[in-house]
């Protein structure tokens, strides 16, 4: 294993500088890189000092130091999980050889293709999130939020790093594609849905950070799994940071909830609309919403491109190496949910083709634990009220019920009663002309804005009343 070259133009465990051809690609694309960020990163926020935490080394102990920081001066790095010694891959029709330190030539496709789609997620969100400084809700706020984002330009480096390193020249042309693409731009749009939406407020932000980020973890947990050795330690470590995002966005919406319940109980009424609170039933509007969007990033249901990535050894199942069976799949089934004429049914497929499906059970289960957790804000208020996850098949834009309606609870309905009852389940643009409205900027020591509580505890043991950002 080689050392964290810290102080290097480029940070790093990869031992760059003995490896001049990449070291020079990537010298040559980390200014494209920092104009990219420039452009697009988070707007009106560059020259500010920001109490960011960094990568410094892998090892789960000491990888992260705090300290401030402009962010184009991040110290954007590649930073791969240590190597497992005589690590086999575990899965597929490979399963027990050793795992690949290249790209086996009959795959490099298929591997790049599954390299750029996640690496395009990392800068897409940066883009989608980069007018939110401008109306956050307390200093802390502010800090996590670019927090997030400069971790997701190293998520960048990291896609880039492994393109860069192990697929020539195709690898730097999708390098230099990854800076040219533009979440929600009409001719060069992010590659997958969810990042062409709009991130205009902060529910919106911890919405996507709790269900789209996690969407990012259960993609980079398949990927962990891989074959090809430097995508799984890649993937390993990014992994680390995802957790910090998925944080951010289960206690924001945590923080408002709380909140919410906080006013109506000293107000003793639901409309807390009139007290500047986002009321439970909008909040519950933006779990479907995002919930339902994040859901079609895993794909169809059947699919034979998942069954390939499988077969071939490129993408695992959520905790692999944990689960009992043969690693193969050639003759399990898994239960599937479907459309029946009208209804939504469980239907066994072959497990290979299902394994979209498989993954997003896995998410699914993960997303309700929040959700739980939600909950128990509200019932501690003495609030008789819980926040659900709609069906999996209400919303859907991929996969078998993209064609038809579907309510929140997965009864298959009419166009014409999805269109009177939409607003009742989806943000309206009243409801976000609303929380818009609530949007205004809280910047003072210790202050929050007024639809969201204070957090349980600061960042690194910071008091809240901590300068996270100097603004002077
Ligand atoms: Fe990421
Ligand atoms: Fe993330």
């Amino acid at each position: 294993m080689s050392a964290t070259d810290y102080l290097e133009r480029i940070p790093n465990n990869v031992s760059l500088k003995d490896n001049r051809r990449l070291l020079r690609a990537l010298e040559e694309w980390q200014p494209k890189f920092l104009e990219w960020w420039k452009d697009m990163g988070p707007h009106g926020y560059q020259a500010k000092d920001v109490y960011l935490r960094t990568a410094v080394s892998v090892d789960t102990q000491g990888w992260a130091q705090f300290g401030y920081l402009r962010m184009p001066e991040y110290r954007w790095g590649i930073f791969l999980a240590e190597p497992e010694p005589n690590r086999a891959i575990a899965f597929g029709d490979h399963k027990g050889q050793p795992a690949w330190q290249e790209v086996p030539g009959e795959y490099r496709g298929t591997l790049r293709r599954l390299i750029v789609t996640q690496g395009d997620t990392e800068p897409a969100s940066v883009e989608q999130q980069r007018h939110l400084g401008q109306t956050c809700p307390s200093l802390y706020d502010l800090r996590n939020l670019f927090q997030v984002n400069v971790e997701e330009g190293r998520h960048l480096w990291a896609m880039v790093y492994l393109l860069d390193a192990y697929f020539g020249r195709d690898g730097r042309e999708e390098s230099e594609a990854l800076l040219q693409r533009r979440s929600g731009d009409r001719d060069k749009p992010r590659i997958l849905g969810a990042f062409n939406e709009r991130t205009p407020d902060w529910l919106s932000f911890f919405m996507f950070s709790f269900f789209t980020d996690r969407d990012g973890k259960y993609q980079l947990a398949s990927l962990a799994e891989s074959g090809f050795d430097p995508l799984a330690r890649t993937c390993r470590f990014m992994l680390t940071e995802e957790a910090h995002h998925m944080f951010v966005g289960e206690t924001g919406v945590g923080r408002i909830v709380q909140r919410t319940c906080e006013l109506m109980r000293a107000h003793r009424t639901d409309d807390v609309r009139a007290h500047g609170g986002i009321d439970l039933p909008t909040i519950q509007k933006y779990i479907n919403f995002h919930f339902s969007v994040s859901l079609d990033l895993f794909g169809s249901e059947i699919s034979t491109n998942a069954a390939n990535f499988y077969t071939l050894g490129l993408k695992g199942r959520f905790e692999e190496t944990k689960k009992d069976d043969d690693h193969r799949l050639k003759d399990a089934t898994y239960p599937v949910a479907d459309l029946d004429g009208e209804r939504v049914a469980m239907c066994e497929q072959p497990a290979l083709v299902a394994l979209n499906e498989r993954l997003r059970d896995d998410y699914v289960v993960d997303c309700a634990r929040g959700v739980a957790r939600w909950n128990q804000v509200i019932a501690r208020a003495g609030v008789d009220l819980e926040l659900t996850l709609p069906h999996r098949a209400f919303h859907r834009a991929i996969g078998c019920f993209g064609d038809v309606r579907v309510s929140p609870e997965g009864r298959v309905i009419s166009q014409a009663e999805w269109d009177a009852r939409r607003d009742d389940w989806l943000p309206t643009k009243a409801d976000e002309t609303y929380v818009g409205s609530l949007m205004r900027p809280v910047t003072e020591r210790g202050k929050l804005a007024n639809w969201i509580a204070p957090p349980a505890r600061g960042i690194n043991g910071q008091p809240m009343d901590f300068e996270y950002v100097r603004l002077g």
